[in-house]
């Protein structure tokens, strides 16, 4: 832990303008600073920076803050982080402390390690660059891979002379330590000998998020069947390959400034893509992602495009990892190269315009991939084609969102030939089984209490259905509250012979006034306090600007609402919106998907919260003085309703 006084005397020196200033041109302007904004393109400066009140202020993005949050925002640094990056700017002595001993000679053995890995990625490249080996050798590899001098620096390429301990002898020459050597891997120890790992190799130096040394993959140049194409470092202190993505360092600001990242395999497919001019892209290095490397993405964007090899067996076995980034609620592209290509080849060859071209035009929706992928192979076996339905439901179940899942469901329908009805049924079967599963460890875990185990205490919903249904109102009022919409309303209606029946009725309003008018009807309170705050303060707005502006609105916003609201903004819905349009996804008008959105979302919420309801009945039976009869009466009623409600829902949805 940094100390409390070493951070506010970093406050007190950093000087916001100097800070920002070593990454954004600005310009004085009255008594502010003015400049483009690093967030976004922009031709006409709306970036301000005010040393009196020691802020800044992103007009194009909404974004907003001290000096330590630019750090964040900008570098991506985590809080920590911005506050030693400044300590360093001004020469200011960190502080730690609440430290045991234990925990002092960990972060020393840390700090040594990455010392050690620092003084490794300029030695190797040292020697590539000015030793005859280093070029005749190192050099000449990566020339012919197309790679450029100004590539090499930038990625910190080098060589590891073909000599059994050149290094190791070179580094505890200038006093590094023999124990952190063997610890980073660098240097192999054995009773009788030492010897460096990645003799005769050429290196890619492996950076985090912050650009310190993690590690090293060293690929061979022989064509020695024995050894492994490529070595990487062992696990250690400091490096932990399932949390960490090549070419994240390098990627970060064009990942959030294009908000979206594109994921291939190996080392030299990110240095191929960068140099043609593409930044945003990271590797996994050749294993199946992780959700911790999704979790580093996802703190940049929500979209990903993973690109493939042209091999179509590979693209197969590659098709569940991708599950998992869908799991997080990512949205994820495909986009596959021509047979006997990869990124790093077809990258090779290409123009940046010729690429970008290839891109756009091959990536398609992961989902639709899939579904069309595999009907290709099924469409004339009919076992094949069930499990072919069960994989691409399967696929579908993992989305959090709701309202993606049912677009998907409607989607994969028309490229299926199948009814919605059996896609929905499936969906229903899936969600069902891993409830019980979950259920079954659930109940093993609270074996006393397993007969009364109620629903919303179980441990399947990853996401808090509420939240998410709350942000996506305030989402649809900020984006569409003025559009006036055409809604269809299924109401109850008696029949002549007395029976009951749903009729739609339309209604013309302004999309805020539906959802106001709907949610009062229901006695709805927002329970986040900040949507419930912003909630009312753009039903307001709206109500009285007709002319509503979102920038303006931001604007006036205090820094955590206007945070809340730029990130529901970021979030990129509208353009996915209109992505589907463009795919047809959403069919009609986008007047209608409106609408549906805006109907699909409120009806969700009332389902939402009938369950939640009926839960808290069932936790009162078990109160001894409860009259259990009243309570199942009321159960009743609001199952009842339900039931109403997920007609109308199906109505809408089919
Ligand atoms: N990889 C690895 N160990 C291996 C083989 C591969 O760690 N023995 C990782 C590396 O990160 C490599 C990635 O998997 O970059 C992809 O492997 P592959 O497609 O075989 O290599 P390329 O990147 O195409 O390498 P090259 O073009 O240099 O042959
Ligand atoms: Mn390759």
């Amino acid at each position: 832990m940094i100390s409390k006084s070493s951070i506010e005397q970093v406050f007190e020196t950093a000087r916001v303008e100097e800070v920002i200033g070593d990454f954004v041109q600005l310009k004085k302007s009255g008594s502010n600073f003015k400049g483009l904004s690093p967030f976004s393109d922009e031709r006409s400066p709306s970036f301000m920076v005010s040393p009196v009140k020691q802020i800044w202020k992103d007009f194009s993005s909404g974004k907003g803050g001290n000096a330590v949050t630019f750090l964040m925002e900008h570098e991506h640094f985590t809080y920590p982080e911005a506050i030693k990056y400044l300590a360093k700017k001004y020469n200011i002595e960190i502080e730690e402390t609440e430290r045991t001993d234990e925990q002092k000679e960990q972060a020393n053995e840390r700090e040594s390690m990455y010392l050690v890995n620092e003084f490794a990625q300029t030695y190797f490249q040292r020697v590539m660059l000015k030793t005859d080996q280093g070029q005749a050798i190192g050099l000449s590899y990566f020339k012919e891979r197309g790679f450029t001098y100004e590539t090499i620096k930038d990625f910190n390429l080098g060589y590891c002379l073909d000599d059994w301990q050149a290094f190791t002898d070179e580094a505890i020459k200038k006093g590094y330590q023999l124990e952190f050597l063997e610890k980073t891997g660098l240097t192999i120890v054995k009773p009788d000998k030492k010897f460096d790992r990645f003799k005769g190799r050429v290196m890619f130096p492996i950076h985090s998020m912050s650009g310190r040394v993690l590690g090293f993959g060293g690929r061979i140049l022989t064509a020695d069947k024995k050894s492994a194409k490529y070595l990487n470092s062992p696990e250690s202190e400091v490096y932990h390959k399932s949390k960490v993505l090549y070419g994240i360092y390098h990627a970060k600001q064009s990942i959030a400034k294009e908000d979206g990242c594109y994921l291939v395999e190996g080392y030299t497919d990110v240095i191929q893509f960068h140099q043609t001019g593409i930044k945003n892209v990271v590797a996994s290095s050749g294993t199946a992602l992780t959700p911790e490397q999704i979790r580093l993405i996802n703190r940049l964007t929500n979209n990903i495009t993973v690109l493939f090899d042209g091999d179509a067996a590979g693209i197969r076995a590659s098709l569940r990892g991708v599950d998992l980034i869908l799991e997080q609620g990512m949205n994820v592209k495909v986009c596959s190269f021509p047979q006997g290509e990869d990124p790093d080849s077809f990258a090779k060859q290409n123009t940046l315009e010729e690429l970008t071209e290839y891109l756009e035009d091959n990536a398609k929706d992961f989902i639709q991939f899939k579904a069309s992928l595999l009907m290709k192979d099924a469409n004339k076996d009919p076992i094949k084609k069930a499990d072919t339905i069960r994989d691409i439901v399967n696929s579908i179940a993992k989305i959090p969102d709701q309202i993606k899942r049912e677009i998907y469901i409607r989607e994969c329908s028309r490229i299926m030939d199948i009814s919605e009805n059996v896609l929905f049924s499936t969906l229903a079967q899936i969600n069902k089984k891993e409830e019980q599963e979950a259920n079954k460890t659930y109940q093993k875990e609270k074996k006393d209490q397993a007969f009364n185990v109620v629903k919303s205490e179980m441990p399947t919903k990853k996401i808090d259905l509420q939240y998410e249904l709350e942000r996506k109102i305030i989402e649809i009022l900020l984006l569409y509250g003025t559009e006036t919409e055409d809604f269809e309303d299924l109401v109850l209606k008696e029949t002549e012979d007395g029976d009951l029946k749903l009729e739609p009725v339309t209604h013309h309003a302004k999309v805020f006034e539906k959802i106001y008018l709907d949610l009062q009807e229901d006695e709805m309170q927002f329970t986040n306090p900040n949507f419930k705050t912003l909630y009312y303060s753009i039903i307001e707005t709206l109500n009285q600007t007709p002319e509503f502006s979102t920038k303006n609105f931001v604007n006036e916003l205090e820094q955590e609402l206007a945070s809340d609201v730029t990130s529901i903004l970021m979030n990129d819905e509208r353009y996915q919106l209109h992505d589907w349009e463009r795919n047809n996804i959403i069919p009609k008008e986008k007047k209608h998907s409106i609408s549906q959105l805006v109907t699909q979302t409120i009806l969700t919420l009332r389902c939402y919260l009938i369950d939640k309801k009926v839960a808290e009945y069932q936790m009162e039976t078990k109160n001894e003085n409860a009259n259990s009869k009243t309570i199942l009466e009321d159960v009743k009623d609001y199952l009842g309703l339900k039931m109403l409600l997920s007609r109308k829902l199906g109505k809408v949805v089919g």
